[in-house]
């Protein structure tokens, strides 16, 4: 018999309503920058930020909701899934996992749920891990969500190095047991991390390195920092090389590729990737524009916004790759999703049951 594949059946979305254009952040902020700057250094003209009351929780909830009602929309009755992975570097509370919880408010009973911890590579690991339960038959319908709120965690908002960069959100995907042909398959991965420059991307205090309160924790330290310039020429040579390696596992050239999608953080990053990969204009698609970079939601945000719009027919050969702190990145290869796209506000229907 085959290794069954996983096989992408429901996407969903869940946005923060407060969209923040750049001339609003730096006037909000009194940040020493300027609109023109951010679009021609990033590519990012807004993002969406979430409220004081919207936990990642609340945002996991709700694209899970909408991946499950995609799912029921296209099987035509519903998909209970069996176990939940959340991608995410800021969790509701420090300590229990957020998953558990999300998956109690979405009614999945006492189904395993677990948190993932990869930055911005979170949903790429997350994919990895759901593709691996389902081919080992451990679990046939993993859930598996990236979800985001940087701007009320670990940014400061008056840090113009990183208060530009990141928006809030989540995205989910619904995933179910069938085979490497299908729409939606997930084909082949690839995974890797470089611990030594852990540093490039940290939130220095607040961990038990640096516990909270403890000498030399001064408050600046329990925000996010970035060595820019080295985490940009990094995350260019990583994605490319993951993106090779993985196309070389699929049998596929880069000629080959229909639609790539790369982790959102900054349109010259993408730019860099297709261009040494030799993949046209044409055929990335991304939100970089309207939400900046979301972090582990980026990849789900990205890829439901190419599957609302229709940038790609299902069964088209989809590249996508992912790079973040850890340093940590992956790539997986997959077939496009037939699935539509379902959106959900933060707070709608909070304690519905599933469909
Ligand atoms: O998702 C996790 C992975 N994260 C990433 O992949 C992010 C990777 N890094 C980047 O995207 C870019 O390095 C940044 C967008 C963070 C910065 O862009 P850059 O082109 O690397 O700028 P830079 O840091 O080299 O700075 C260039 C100039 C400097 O001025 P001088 O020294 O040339 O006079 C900065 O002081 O731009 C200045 N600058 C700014 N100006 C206006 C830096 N940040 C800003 C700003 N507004 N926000």
């Amino acid at each position: 018999m085959p290794t069954p594949a996983a096989v992408l059946c429901g996407l969903g979305t869940s946005l923060p309503e407060r969209a923040v254009t750049n001339r609003r952040l730096i006037r909000e902020n009194g940040l020493d920058s300027d609109d023109r700057w951010i679009l021609e250094r990033t590519g990012i003209a807004a993002r969406r930020l979430a409220d004081a009351r919207t936990s990642t929780g609340d945002l996991a909830r709700a694209a899970g909701r909408a991946a499950l009602d995609s799912a029921a929309e296209l099987a035509g009755g519903p998909v209970p899934p069996d176990i939940v992975l959340l991608a995410t570097t800021t969790p509701d509370r420090r300590c229990p996992a957020t998953a558990p919880e999300v998956a109690h408010r979405l009614g999945l009973g006492d189904i395993p749920a677990l948190d993932l911890s990869a930055a911005c590579a979170g949903y790429i690991y997350a994919l990895s891990c759901a593709q691996a339960l389902v081919a080992a038959g451990l679990y046939t319908r993993p859930l598996v969500i990236g979800a985001e709120t940087y701007s009320t965690t670990l940014i400061d908002p008056r840090d113009r190095d990183t208060a530009i960069l990141f928006g809030d959100g989540a995205g989910a995907a619904l995933f179910r047991s069938g085979s490497a042909d299908e729409p939606g398959a997930l084909l082949a991965q690839e995974l890797g991390s470089d611990g030594a420059r852990a540093e490039l991307i940290q939130v220095p205090a607040g961990g038990s390195r640096l516990p909270f309160g403890a000498p030399g924790a001064a408050p600046e330290k329990y925000y996010f920092a970035m060595k820019g310039r080295t985490v940009y020429s990094q995350a260019v040579r990583r994605m490319t090389a993951s993106s090779r390696g993985v196309l070389r596992r699929s049998g596929w050239s880069a000629e080959d590729v229909d639609a790539f999608i790369s982790h959102q953080a900054n349109q010259r990053i993408i730019d860099a990737v297709a261009d040494r990969l030799r993949i046209p204009a044409a055929r990335c698609h991304g939100n970089l524009r309207e939400l900046g970079n979301t972090a582990a939601a980026s990849i789900p945000l990205a890829l439901a916004d190419a599957a609302e719009r229709r940038l790609a027919a299902p069964g088209a050969r989809t590249l996508i790759t992912g790079f973040g702190g850890g340093l940590a990145w992956g790539s997986h290869t997959l077939l496009f999703p037939e699935a539509r796209p379902h959106a959900c506000s933060p707070h709608a229907d909070d304690d519905k049951a599933p469909s």
